[in-house]
């Protein structure tokens, strides 16, 4: 069989790119972990909570999401009607990996009576067997809504345990998942960069582990770390979330000095997500132009998916 033949790409890919959104009646959703260029080219650009918001709002034909792929399978499920395509359908996710359904609903069958909480970073079967889901932006406003009942939490053990600190819970039954980016960062190197920045201010990301959380001034989502960054009254800040983030602090307080938490391997890009960065310009571009890879949810399971985000976006 004769080798597929190269692909050919315009010269500008940012004009191109441009160009079929308008032919398609598409709409960009980016989040803030992607490449600044693609970011740059979004509609909208936000964590996980802001991306499901406007995904439910969005009255284009087509939907080019340039996250990971429970980001855009939500969306798909928000918007049966629409197309929704993704630069690389093998973003995936440690965190909705490390959840197969099967397991999981075993593990919910474990304990009956129990509401089923479970983060966003899932796959739409594990959102199907979920009482509502939640992001890391209202995880503890969610869990603090069920206070009177048995709870169990999926898939991330350390937003967990920092949304059981916050919600005064100490009777989550946890599911032990976590996300091999923020689980890089190393609470002793961090120790030693506060000794060198007396100033900076630390903002970190509910999924880093614990020992890194208990030398935050801020725990919160992507939203919440940006705009701390931007409002704080400090010059210097550390980081520990992926430094896709960095892009819109940059913009809009340009004399911040952004340092990322350091990581346990410093030879190594860990605390990059490489599922984020697998999308590029111009897989954007080729996906805009074929409409492929396209993201699909059959219909038996995404009624049954549905439910457990519109009752989140009712309670956030
Ligand atoms: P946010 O909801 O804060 O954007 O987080 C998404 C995520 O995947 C973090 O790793
Ligand atoms: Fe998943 Fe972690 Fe990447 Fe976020 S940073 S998408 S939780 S692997």
């Amino acid at each position: 069989m004769a080798a597929p033949a190269p692909q050919r790409l315009p010269e500008d890919l940012e004009d191109a790119i441009l160009a079929l959104k308008e032919e398609r009646n598409a709409v960009i959703l980016a989040h803030y972990y992607q490449d600044d260029e693609i970011q740059d080219l979004a509609d909208v650009v936000g964590d996980s909570l802001a991306l499901a918001r406007a995904a439910q709002e969005v009255d284009s034909d087509v939907i080019a999401f340039c996250g990971v792929h429970f980001m855009a399978e939500t969306a798909k499920i928000l918007n049966p009607e629409r197309t929704v395509v993704m630069p690389d359908l093998e973003a995936g996710c440690s965190l909705a990996d490390g959840c197969p359904a099967d397991e999981f609903e075993k593990f919910v069958a474990e304990h009956p009576g129990s509401t089923v909480i479970t983060y966003i970073n899932c796959t739409a079967a594990v959102k199907a067997l979920s009482d509502v889901i939640c992001t890391s932006s209202n995880a503890a406003k969610i869990v603090k809504h069920f206070h009177d009942q048995p709870i169990v939490f999926a898939p991330d053990r350390h937003l967990a345990r920092w949304v059981a600190k916050e919600a005064g819970r100490d009777d989550l039954v946890v599911w032990p998942g976590s996300c091999v980016v923020h689980e890089q960062f190393s609470a002793k190197e961090l120790a030693k960069l506060r000794v060198r920045h007396p100033d900076a201010e630390v903002l970190a990301h509910p999924e880093c582990d614990e020992a890194v959380l208990d030398q935050a001034d801020l725990i919160a989502s992507t939203t919440g770390i940006i705009k701390r960054a931007v409002d704080s009254p400090a010059k210097t800040l550390i980081i520990a979330t992926e430094d896709g983030v960095f892009h819109s602090i940059r913009e809009l307080a340009p004399d911040k000095e952004l340092i990322q938490a350091p990581g346990i391997d410093e030879s190594c890009a860990c605390n990059r997500c490489p599922y984020m960065r697998l999308n590029t310009l111009e897989k954007l571009y080729l996906c805009l132009r074929d409409l492929e890879p396209e993201v699909t949810v059959p219909d038996e399971l995404r009624a049954k998916a549905l439910r457990p985000i519109e009752r989140m976006l009712e309670l956030s």
